[in-house]
């Protein structure tokens, strides 16, 4: 066990980041095999780039919580993978705003708890999920 001491707010919040991970890496993972469309043809290479990403954040985060002494969740996020691509990018580009948010505030209450590590760890990933949403961005403007 670790000799850092944090709320349970912080835990309740990594382990709401990790439930939008998984389910992050198995909506982007399926919409890469259901794609549609010739404008799927174009995108399905980046979404199984994008799922692989989050699948390595759950993993992050979760050796993070377990180090501070947490159980990572099994159970994602609702998954919804969609009928059109247009319909699943624009839910995509709304699940990045959503993790854009709690990945602020977990940013924000590491800092006042002393926690740089996840602190510098969220710095990361936030980096890569504003990424991910100008990826899907753009996307959106194509289709
Ligand atoms: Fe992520
Ligand atoms: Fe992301």
């Amino acid at each position: 066990m670790s000799n850092t001491k944090v709320s349970a707010e912080l835990l309740d919040l990594l382990n709401k980041g990790i439930a939008r991970e998984i389910q992050v890496s198995i909506q982007y993972m399926w919409q890469h095999v259901q794609w549609v469309g010739v404008k799927g043809f174009a995108v399905q290479d980046e979404l199984e780039k994008v799922a692989i990403t989050e699948m390595k954040h759950a993993e992050a985060i979760a050796e993070r919580l377990f180090y501070l002494g947490g159980t990572p969740t099994t159970k994602p996020e609702p998954i919804f993978v969609g009928k059109t691509l247009k319909e699943m990018i624009e839910q995509d580009k709304k699940d990045e705003e959503g993790a854009i948010k709690l990945y602020k505030q977990i940013i924000d209450l590491a800092r006042k708890e002393g926690d740089e590590t996840t602190n510098r760890l969220f710095r990361q990933i936030l980096e890569d999920e504003e990424d991910h949403h100008d990826t899907f961005t753009s996307l959106l403007e194509g289709i």
